[in-house]
């Protein structure tokens, strides 16, 4: 992949979050996801490369814009695998709440997991823990683990998890064995790739969520160094036969490889609403404010970027 489509991919978040925080607290999720979905379509037009999608907004039947298997990019360039979630946290958005992103992830072609949207059990760490980490391990050892490979007591680990019903015996479990929590109401992207950084406080995430999200923070932690293990959670016949038309095997653990295959990746997210990593997007007397991550595997170049948005050359992003 060339090194300037970086640069690129994050025009792509940043018109997507701009144009979705325009919702912001607005209770709809729909319309906000909708905006992003416009914008993200309308940007990807711009950049030089031969992209598929592989993770977007659902199957072509279902889905508008950016549905699996639609051809993204200038039709002139890499060839590449598109993964995207214009808005990774749509309740978050409605409700004016704290971490959503608008995300995406592109891999030279057939390096993505053609991941469906089903559940996905996940375990992820941050470079330091790398290798110490089992999804099948007890969640006692998997925070005994990250504790020694992190040269702290398991009191000081912090478990970022959903807070879902689905995963009170797990939240017991951590609570048992005197590691600390912390719950998230959505969005377990930003819970995966906060483990890579320091200041957030947050040293491994556990549970169920998006497998599509999977694939986007395996990308991430790729960039980052850092490890997801996964395992697709088929919830009824019709997933499971899903899987096995896909040719996934939904005993078997998916390994970063599985997840994004070879050395190379980017990713992009820019913040809608604030979060711990990055901030939301901020409509000022004639402008937009942006705060953006962008990150190629290869390298392992992590770039933040702050952008400043003139609005009076964009009269699109008016909502009414
Ligand atoms: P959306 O962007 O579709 O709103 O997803 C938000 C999210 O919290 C993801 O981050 C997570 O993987 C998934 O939903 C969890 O699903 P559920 O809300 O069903 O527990």
């Amino acid at each position: 992949m060339e090194r300037s489509l970086t640069m690129e991919l994050v025009r792509v978040t940043e018109g997507a979050a701009q144009e979705s925080a325009r919702w912001l607290g607005r209770g709809k999720k729909e319309e906000a996801d909708d905006a992003a979905t416009t914008a993200m379509r309308q940007v990807f037009d711009t950049v030089p490369m031969q992209g598929t999608v592989v993770i977007g907004e659902g199957e072509m039947d279902e889905a508008p814009m950016l549905y699996i298997g639609e051809k993204l990019g200038t039709g002139v360039g890499p060839e590449v695998d598109v993964a995207v979630d214009p808005v990774e946290g749509t309740e978050i958005v409605a409700s004016g709440g704290l971490g959503s992103l608008a995300v995406l992830a592109v891999a030279d072609k057939g390096n993505l997991l053609h991941a469906p949207d089903m559940y996905m059990d996940k375990i992820a760490v941050g470079p330091e823990a790398v290798g110490v980490i089992d999804i099948n391990a007890p969640v006692i050892d998997n925070l005994k683990a990250v504790a020694k490979a992190k040269n702290k007591p398991i009191e000081d680990v912090v478990v970022t998890i959903l807070n879902r019903e689905r995963h009170a015996d797990i939240i017991h479990q951590i609570r048992e064995a005197g590691a600390r929590i912390k719950l998230i109401e959505a969005g377990d992207v930003a819970g995966a790739i906060n483990t890579a950084f320091e200041n957030t406080g947050v040293d491994i995430l556990l549970g169920a969520g998006g497998a599509p999200e999977g694939v986007l923070a395996a990308v991430a932690l790729k960039c980052l160094g850092g490890e997801l293990q996964g395992k697709l959670l088929p919830q009824n016949d019709e997933e499971l036969q899903r899987c096995k038309e896909m040719g996934l095997d939904v005993t078997k653990v998916l390994y970063m490889d599985d997840l994004v295959k070879g050395d190379d990746a980017i990713f992009a997210a820019t913040g809608i609403t604030d979060g711990e990593l990055l901030k939301g997007v901020k409509f000022i007397t004639g402008y937009a404010t942006t705060h953006s991550i962008v990150m190629r595997a290869k390298s392992g170049t992590v770039r933040f970027i702050e952008g400043t948005h003139s609005l009076a050359k964009k009269p699109n992003l008016v909502v009414e």
